[in-house]
């Protein structure tokens, strides 16, 4: 048999190597392997819609394939999509941005990572609340920032301007907020977002708004942008934007991002060296996605509606679980500190355990900073959400 030659260790640059691998993208990757096997597996780890694209956004799709919309596109996208951007935010907030103001990006993670790497120096620091997204400050560390957090416990995962105010050091040039909140569902509140950005505005930090939940906001919440602030405090502001949820397109990888035009000049400059362009078929989808009939995303979200609220009802009489409302997003992210004990200390074990015993993935909540809780997504059918939580009861019941 042949011998492979010795390889010597790959020299990983030292800003990949201080970043970590996504923690929900492993969860994915267990759930799949795991069906692979055969197993019956409850998988609450998804952080993407169990629905279908909307038919008229395939449609949409097709139709630009077959008229050869297949070729590169500007940077920053078609005109197209740009005004239709643009549209969305000018009808649903009354905020008009310019044509220099607005790109398409290969999903919203794209508009995030341009956003932090045209921004960052080494050693300038970005604060990120906990529990965070776990993309924030790995994007911060390979732009040579350095993530400063912001621990919001005290305030069920609310954060405050107090919390920001008290983490601002001379070094802090970025701010990332996200709300509604993955992994915590949680919503800001538009008058504490709104005293969030004065403080930014008056300390001239800038400000990354992650929107991507945007749209999943359950009643009597509302839906609130930062585009809807006055424009001196948007002077700094990005907002980050996505497809993935709201139209449940996840894999056509759209998103956006929506700055000031030096911020967006230099976004497009990044983007430019890297992926060129978002695919230019999604881009016609994702123009049919704000321009057509919006009943599927209503339709979504009162599914989303009806599983929260059985979810909730039953995460709270689970013996050791303790579960704020999350007024947003698809996710509910109990702390399980109450079942933590000799046998299972952390919460990474217990979800290693649940998985092992319970063939049920949940995403431990120590990835996105917060040790102690679990991220439960509810984005799969009702079905799956009461047999996994009939198996979460059972292997608590056993460990508690
Ligand atoms: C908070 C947040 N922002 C951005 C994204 C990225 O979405 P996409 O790149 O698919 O548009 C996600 C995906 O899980 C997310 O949870």
């Amino acid at each position: 048999m042949k011998t492979r030659p010795a390889m010597s260790p790959f020299p990983v640059s030292e800003n990949v190597a201080r970043m970590q691998s996504s923690a929900t993208m492993a969860a994915m990757q267990v759930a799949e392997a795991l069906r692979a096997s055969g197993a019956n597996v409850c998988d609450f780890g998804a952080g993407e819609p169990d629905f279908d694209t909307p038919d008229n956004i395939k449609q949409a799709a097709s139709r630009a394939m077959q008229a050869g919309r297949t070729k590169y596109t500007a940077a920053g996208g078609i005109r197209e999509i740009n005004r239709a951007i643009i549209d969305f935010y000018q009808r649903e907030f009354g905020t008009e941005y310019e044509p220099t103001e607005v790109m398409a990006t290969a999903g919203g993670k794209q508009a995030v990572f341009n956003a932090a790497v045209t921004l960052l120096n080494p050693g300038d620091e970005a604060l990120i609340p906990k529990p965070y997204w776990v993309t924030f400050p790995e994007v911060a560390v390979f732009a040579g920032g350095k993530p400063v957090f912001i621990e919001t416990e005290e305030t069920g995962f609310v954060l405050t301007v107090e919390q920001v105010e008290r983490a601002i050091t001379p070094r802090t040039k970025l701010l990332i907020l996200n709300s509604p909140s993955n992994p915590s569902g949680r919503v800001l509140p538009p008058a504490q977002f709104r005293r969030i950005m004065e403080l930014a505005a008056e300390r001239g930090i800038y400000v990354i708004s992650d929107e991507c939940y945007l749209r999943f906001v359950y009643s009597p919440g509302e839906v609130f942008s930062a585009a809807s602030l006055p424009a001196e405090l948007r002077s700094r502001l990005c907002i980050a934007g996505s497809f993935s949820k709201t139209y449940a397109m996840t894999g056509w990888r759209m998103g956006y991002a929506l700055a000031p035009a030096g911020w967006t000049k230099a976004m497009l400059k990044v983007q430019g060296h890297s992926t060129s362009n978002a695919n230019s078929m999604a881009q016609w989808a994702a123009v049919e996605a704000l321009n057509g009939p919006q009943e599927s995303v209503a339709a979504m979200l009162a599914e989303y509606t009806a599983r929260r609220a059985w979810l909730l009802d039953a995460l709270r009489e689970i013996p050791g679980f303790k579960c704020n409302e999350p007024e947003g997003a698809f996710y509910a992210f109990p702390d399980v500190r109450g079942c933590l004990n000799k046998g299972l200390k952390t919460s990474g074990e217990f979800a290693q355990r649940l998985l092992e015993e319970e063939q049920t993935v949940v995403t431990d909540g120590a990835g996105f900073g917060a040790e102690g809780f679990i991220r439960i997504s509810y984005a799969t059918s009702m079905e799956q959400i009461q047999e996994g939580v009939k198996r979460i009861k059972r292997f608590a019941a056993k460990h508690t």
